[in-house]
């Protein structure tokens, strides 16, 4: 994981020393690096240990193209704070944050470039479906989104770069298209998990911990998992707080802990169904890794299996 650290810093170098800064910045508020983790583990699965130059290429690039994704995200979402901190947004406002992104993602296809046209092509596939999830990811004000569209966009904002980062260890490894695909699956659905532990940790879990105020995604009233399955209850104050028209204003901090309290008092029913949803979608990882399993003697299937079980059990 060193050398990914390594690779990143060395091409965060810029002339323009706020691209540099806002880079390191972002870089030093830290972060869980699940998806380098991910490319790691996943080539291990193949007895490729210690990682190759290549694969520690990709995710140095997955992890750039990451942290370009959430410079722009907090932009969008007009986020002041991030992992505990200033967001980069707040703190170097918008025009210089939004530089920033755009070269990380440039910076992050330099690398991937130097790869085959496979993990070229896979790498712009997952940048588009990234586009694609945030740009689906609208106000529930202005559409009522069902429980599979709010599926949709966490498989296209966070499930598909978890996707790249087995598919490319997977291909690099030389796996044969049938395990390259369980591997892309099983990622695809852990991120999936993933984004749906996220969605309840924005109700459920200590402000510290999250690095953020509670209940945004109230706030914004976006379709997540939660929202969605809180709003199909029935609730009274699902529906005022989350389909209020934009032109209401910002929900105050007191109506926002209202939800917050009716979400998770008594173990609510919508943060309950989102958890099964979660544990479907880490379920069928663990399918795929059978299936890995099965195909050839696996040293790191256990740390893969823990990775599921983290992704459930994690608390920010
Ligand atoms: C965080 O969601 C957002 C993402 C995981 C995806 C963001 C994608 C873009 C901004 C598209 C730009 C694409 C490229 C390739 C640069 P969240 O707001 O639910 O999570 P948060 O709590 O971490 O903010
Ligand atoms: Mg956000």
């Amino acid at each position: 994981m060193n050398e990914v650290e390594e690779l990143i810093r060395s091409k965060i170098a810029a002339e323009a020393s706020q691209l540099q800064q806002i880079s390191s910045y972002l870089l030093e508020l830290g972060g869980k690096r699940i998806r380098p983790a991910l490319c790691f583990l996943t080539a291990r699965a193949f007895g490729k240990h210690p990682p190759e130059p290549k694969l520690i290429q990709i995710a140095a690039g997955i992890e750039l193209i990451h942290m370009a994704t959430l410079l722009h995200d907090d932009i969008i979402d007009k986020s002041p704070r991030r992992r505990n901190s200033d967001s980069a947004y707040l703190k170097f406002g918008l025009g210089d944050t939004l530089l920033t992104g755009d070269f990380l993602l440039v910076r992050a296809f330099s690398l991937c470039a130097q790869l085959d046209e496979t993990i070229v092509l896979a790498t712009e596939r997952a940048c588009v479906e990234l586009t694609e999830g945030e740009i689906l990811e609208r106000p529930l004000s202005l559409y009522q989104a069902s429980i599979e569209e709010s599926l949709t966009i966490a498989r296209k904002k966070t499930a598909a770069l978890f996707r790249l980062a087995c598919f490319a260890a997977a291909h690099l490894a030389k796996a044969n298209p049938e395990i390259v695909n369980a591997c892309s699956e099983f990622g695809e659905s852990l991120g999936i998990a993933f984004q749906i532990l996220d969605d309840i940790l924005d109700v459920t879990a200590d402000e510290t911990l999250l690095g953020k105020p509670r209940g945004t995604d109230i706030r914004e009233g976006k379709p997540s998992v939660v929202n969605i399955l809180w709003l199909q209850t029935g609730s009274s104050l699902a529906a005022e707080l989350l389909l209020s028209p934009q032109e209401m204003g910002e929900l105050s901090a007191e109506q926002v802990e209202r939800g917050i309290i009716e979400l998770t008092e008594d173990n609510g029913e919508p943060v309950k169904e989102a958890r099964k949803l979660a544990k479907h979608y880490a379920d069928c990882a663990l399918q795929n890794l059978e299936i890995l399993e099965q195909s050839q003697n696996q040293s790191s299937l256990p740390e893969l299996r823990a990775l599921c079980d983290f992704v459930l059990t994690r608390l920010l």
